[in-house]
Formats: structure tokens, C-alpha cells, sequence
């Protein structure tokens, strides 16, 4: 980033360090940085820049720089993590302060005393003791509650199933949602478990055992709202006529098509932003390209679904879009029927036509067509100039597949809930002795386990991100960890899993490649989830992360 640059944005630089630090978005929760935040966010110049020398894993997740440049407000080079408005702290969000509340101590023990003070009235009969279990008896969920406050300290749960019998009358299985504490959104996943139960004489039960993660199978929940993936393109408007109300704003496929996955997203989030400045239904491509810079090893791949990557149905929530097929089908079909009435469409091939000269325009579709060459054909040029102080880009509307934070969620349950997380830069930069003079020694086992001595009790589970592929490259570790990698859980994407399912349920059965850009999400975010989290850079080695003499970059 240019001197000038950092200039035009003096009033952040005294902060701008602040957010240097590691995982700041999800982290640093103090006010100042809020406020910082919410004036920039507001002014649409945040720059999301990843420096990705290593396309596998970006090191943490962070806004590593932010500036207020108006021409060049924008992503730097591409990486493999994306922000995405999970990471931005709620705060920052407008309206969205109705966040449901979790399942308190409290809660569980006012329910627990209104229970027993009944079962004392009689209802309860303590000769059941050590016989089958009631699942249906009030107590049962409150116990299990109990159990799961204690357990999991690390997830706030929400509406409880009631619980049903599991393989045998003395155990029950129960669904319900939740949400790991340090998750920003208000996204909800499913846990469904399956509890052994006795009845005290007390006639309070106590749990005396705990299954695993989704052991609840007789729970399972088919229909859960709001938690099973349901991203299914809707049907075709149900009256043309509505079709016809519509208002729309459709970009047609421009130069960011299969760039990296930050300026497809900065792209789309521009877009949005302008559709919502004009107040008009924005139509959503689903059709994907996978830039070879998120996939290492693989060339630029099309054909893939944006529902790979992002959570088309919490879009679809947040913000009025429209599948590009059946937009094209529903307009094609409209003029095809009513000549006399063909649907009043403006293109605009500039980008330079703003959205404030656009907002009289009355056409139902307003067309923006990017045929201009490169890079005067990317989107996200749509929000430059004077734009930039108009347009919010909806942060908030864009959420990763919950496909994959499914799979995330499956290894922490797997892990308790309970482990803690190092970085591992390996790859191309490992080899690169020029830059990373120490790397490879300081990320070989041996050091490994010398460093992480006083940083990691022993014993505990230790989820290591990493690119380094080599299958058990990390062995020795495990003389004092219980050591784990990606790809330990690779039953998590195999055919016949639940996120295959899924997947394949958008390909007509075809099978869907667990890409590079798959992988790097999940561990990314598993790193961020271990209780401590070690970085390669500034913690294991005292390499600079961009090379010599980068450490103290401005
Ligand atoms: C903006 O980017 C262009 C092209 O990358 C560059 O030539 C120009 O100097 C930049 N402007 C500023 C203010 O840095
Ligand atoms: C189980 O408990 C529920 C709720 O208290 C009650 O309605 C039901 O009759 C009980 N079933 C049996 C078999 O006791
Ligand atoms: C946006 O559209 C809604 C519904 O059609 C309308 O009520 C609202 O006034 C519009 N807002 C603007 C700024 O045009
Ligand atoms: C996925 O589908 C297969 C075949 O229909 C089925 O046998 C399997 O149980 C499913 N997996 C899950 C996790 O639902």
C-alpha cells in the first residue's frame, strides 16, 4: 500500500496497528474499534487485503488494512480467507440487535424448581428409580440442559427439542440449536445427542452419560428451520404479473469472473450495495468459477455453484435477489407472451453511469453489461469515485456455506468443544530460504513440540492448520498432544456423508471435488475456534510473514 494512500487515511492511522493484531475482527470488541469500524463501514471503504504468498491458508483472519483511498478503495491481491459478515462483530451491523437469547443458568434453574416443586405435589413417583426413563417428563430436558451448560461452555444453546427415546428406555435423544459463543453472527446450527438418564429418588434426573456429537439419531432433525441447508432455487414466480412489478438490477458477467474469491466478493458486495440504493432485485448468477489462486494445483474451474462457498439462502433472507436463470426465463417468457407490453429494460455499459444518476431511471431492468475491457469491466469499479460514499456494501447479507461450517462444526464436536489450535506455514515458503531463512526448522516437529511446551498444557487436543501435506507429518507431536489435522476428518466430505449429500444435491449427483478453498475455510475457522490459538508468524518462528524485513510494515 502506497504512503499516499495511508495519507488520505490519517484519522485511522493511530489504530491501524490495532488492527494489525491477529484476528482482530473477531476479537477486539472495545468500543473504540467499533466506533472505528462503524465510520468506516459507513463511508463503504473498508479494504478487505489479503497478502497470500501462501494461497492454502491465510494466517489468521483479520482486516489486516483498512484506508480511505476513493479511487482505489479496494482489495489488494486475492487469498484464500474470506471475511465474510459473520466475522464483522454485531455491533456493526444496523438492526440487528433482536439476537434471540441463549439458554441461561438461571433459566435451567428456575425450570428445575418449577419441575420439582410439582413432582413433589406427587406427580413424580421416586420407585422408578433405575426403570425406564419418561423422555417426555419435563425434568429429562432440564437435566440434559443442565448437563450441556456444564459440558459446553463454548456454545450457547437455543431451543430445545422435546427429547424422544433413544436404543434403550433408559437413554433419550434430543435436537436442538446452537451457536458457538464466538461466532459474531446469529447463524444457528443443530446438535442432536443422545443422554443416559436416572431418576433420583429426589425425583430430580441426573445424566450419566453423554453421547457424541449427532448421536441422537432417533432426534434427528429433518425439518429444523433455519438449520438444515435449504438453498434451493425458488420456483418460478407464482403470477407473471408479479414478475412484471418487479424491479430489477442485472450485471451481467463481467472481468471478475474466476478471479480470486476477495474480488468476487468485493464485486458481489458492491453490487448488492447498489441494488439496494436503487431499491431494486438484484439478479444472482450461481454459476461459479474457482480461481486457480484459491485451489492450489488446479487451474481456473468453472461450472462450480456460489452455493459451494456462500449461503444462498440467508441471502436470499437478507437482501432481494433473484436466480439469474429464472430471471432470464421469467423476462424471456414475459415478452414472448405480451408484445404489446414488453418489459421496459435500460442497458448501461459504463461503468462510470453511477447509481445516483440511476435512481430517477424507471425501466423494470436496468442492465449493466461490462463489456469494456479489463479492468474497466469488474463490478466493483460500479462503487468507486463518488459511489463509494453512497453505497454500503451489505456485509451482513453474506454468509459461508453451511455446508461447510457444518463440517466445522462436526470437528469441534468431534474435539469436545474443547482444543486449542496452531498455524503451521509450511509449502512454498518453507522451501524459499531467501525470505523465510528459519521457517522450515522453526515448523519442523521437533521445534514444534520446544515451542509449544509453555504455550500448551500437555494432553491436550491440538487442531493444527496447516499446508503442509505430507500425511503424518506431525507424528511426533503426538508423543504430548492429541493431535489433530483436516484431514483425520476426511470421513466429513467422503460420499455418502452429509455434506456429500448435500452437495451433490446442487450437481444432479455428481460428485463435488472438497476443493482447496474448501479446506483453507475449515481450517481457517478452525483455528480461529481453539481456545488458544498460536501463529506461525511472530509466535514459532521470528520470520517475517512477507518475507525478510517485512515484520514492521506501515
Ligand atoms: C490506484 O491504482 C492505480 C492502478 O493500480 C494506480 O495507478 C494509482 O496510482 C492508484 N491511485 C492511488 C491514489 O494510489
Ligand atoms: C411421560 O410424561 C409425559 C409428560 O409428563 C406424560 O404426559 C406421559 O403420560 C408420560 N408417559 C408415561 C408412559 O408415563
Ligand atoms: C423502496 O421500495 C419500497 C417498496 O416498493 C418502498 O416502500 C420504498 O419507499 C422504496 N424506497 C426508496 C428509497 O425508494
Ligand atoms: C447420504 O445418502 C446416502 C444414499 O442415499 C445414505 O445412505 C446416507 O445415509 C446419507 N448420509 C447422510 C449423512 O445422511
Amino acid at each position: 500500500m502506497s504512503k499516499s494512500l495511508l495519507k488520505s487515511a490519517s484519522p485511522l492511522k493511530g489504530i491501524k496497528s490495532k488492527l494489525l493484531g491477529e484476528h482482530a475482527v473477531r476479537v477486539i470488541t472495545n468500543a473504540c474499534f467499533g466506533l472505528l469500524v462503524i465510520a468506516v463501514v459507513s463511508l463503504t471503504v473498508i479494504a478487505v487485503t489479503y497478502q497470500p504468498p501462501d494461497p492454502w491458508l491465510q494466517p489468521s483472519r483479520f482486516m489486516s488494512k483498512i484506508f480511505t483511498s476513493v479511487e482505489n478503495a479496494t482489495y489488494q491481491k486475492d487469498g484464500a480467507i474470506l471475511i465474510t459478515g459473520e466475522d464483522v462483530p454485531d455491533i456493526l451491523i444496523p438492526g440487528s440487535d433482536t439476537a434471540p437469547k441463549a439458554i441461561s443458568q438461571s433459566d435451567v434453574q428456575a425450570a428445575e424448581e418449577a419441575v420439582l416443586s410439582k413432582a413433589l405435589d406427587g406427580v413424580c413417583d421416586p420407585n422408578v428409580e433405575g426403570k425406564a426413563i419418561n423422555c417426555s417428563d419435563p425434568g429429562v430436558m432440564i437435566a440434559i440442559e443442565k448437563v450441556n451448560l456444564e459440558k459446553f461452555p463454548d456454545i450457547e444453546s437455543f431451543e430445545y427439542r422435546t427429547p424422544v427415546q433413544g436404543s434403550d428406555e433408559r437413554e433419550c435423544d434430543i435436537a436442538w440449536k446452537f451457536k458457538p459463543k464466538k461466532d459474531n453472527s446469529k447463524r444457528m446450527y443443530k446438535d442432536y445427542r443422545r443422554y443416559k438418564l436416572q431418576l433420583e429418588a429426589s425425583c430430580a434426573y441426573t445424566v450419566l452419560e453423554v453421547g457424541d456429537w449427532h448421536s441422537g439419531k432417533k432426534a434427528r432433525p429433518h425439518k429444523f428451520h433455519g438449520v438444515a441447508v435449504n438453498d434451493k432455487i425458488p420456483a418460478q414466480t407464482e403470477a407473471p404479473s408479479n414478475f412484471r412489478k418487479g424491479k430489477y438490477l442485472y450485471y451481467s458477467r463481467g472481468g471478475d469472473y474466476c478471479k480470486g474469491m476477495s474480488q468476487f466478493q468485493w464485486s458481489l458486495l458492491c453490487a448488492l450495495g447498489e441494488a439496494q440504493y436503487l431499491n431494486r432485485t438484484f439478479v444472482l448468477d450461481l454459476d461459479f468459477c474457482l480461481s486457480a489462486a484459491n485451489n492450489p494445483g488446479h487451474e481456473d474451474e468453472k461450472g462450480k455453484d456460489f452455493r459451494f462457498y456462500f449461503d444462498f439462502e440467508h441471502l436470499m433472507e437478507a437482501t432481494s435477489v433473484i436466480e439469474q436463470k429464472q430471471f432470464l426465463k421469467e423476462w424471456t417468457d414475459w415478452n414472448n407472451r405480451h408484445s404489446a407490453d414488453q418489459i421496459p429494460s435500460k442497458v448501461i455499459s459504463d461503468f462510470k453511469v453511477s447509481p445516483m444518476q440511476l435512481q430517477g431511471e424507471d425501466s423494470s431492468i436496468l442492465w449493466r453489461t461490462f463489456e469494456l475491457p479489463e479492468p474497466d469491466n469488474y463490478w466493483y469499479r460500479v462503487c468507486e469515485g463518488e459511489a463509494e460514499k453512497v453505497i454500503q456494501r451489505p456485509w451482513s447479507a453474506l454468509w459461508k456455506s453451511k455446508r461447510l461450517m457444518n463440517i466445522v462444526n462436526s470437528i469441534c464436536g468431534s474435539l469436545g468443544w474443547d482444543f486449542d489450535s496452531i498455524h503451521v506455514v509450511r509449502g512454498q515458503k518453507a522451501q524459499n530460504k531467501e525470505l523465510w531463512p528459519n521457517l522450515e526448522a522453526d515448523t519442523s516437529p521437533s521445534s514444534l513440540l520446544e515451542k509449544l511446551k509453555d504455550k500448551i498444557q500437555e494432553l491436550r487436543n491440538v487442531y493444527i492448520a496447516t499446508n503442509e501435506l505430507q500425511p503424518g507429518y506431525f507424528d511426533e507431536l503426538k508423543a504430548s498432544y492429541k493431535v489433530f489435522v483436516l484431514e483425520d476428518f476426511k470421513d466429513l466430505w467422503a460420499p455418502g456423508s452429509e455434506w456429500y449429500n448435500e452437495t451433490t444435491a446442487l450437481t444432479n449427483g455428481q460428485p463435488v471435488e472438497f476443493d482447496g478453498h474448501m479446506r483453507a475455510e475449515v481450517d481457517s475457522e478452525m483455528f480461529m475456534r481453539g481456545k488458544k490459538h498460536i501463529e506461525t508468524f511472530g509466535q514459532l518462528t521470528s520470520d517475517c510473514k512477507d518475507g525478510v524485513n517485512t515484520c514492521n510494515y506501515s
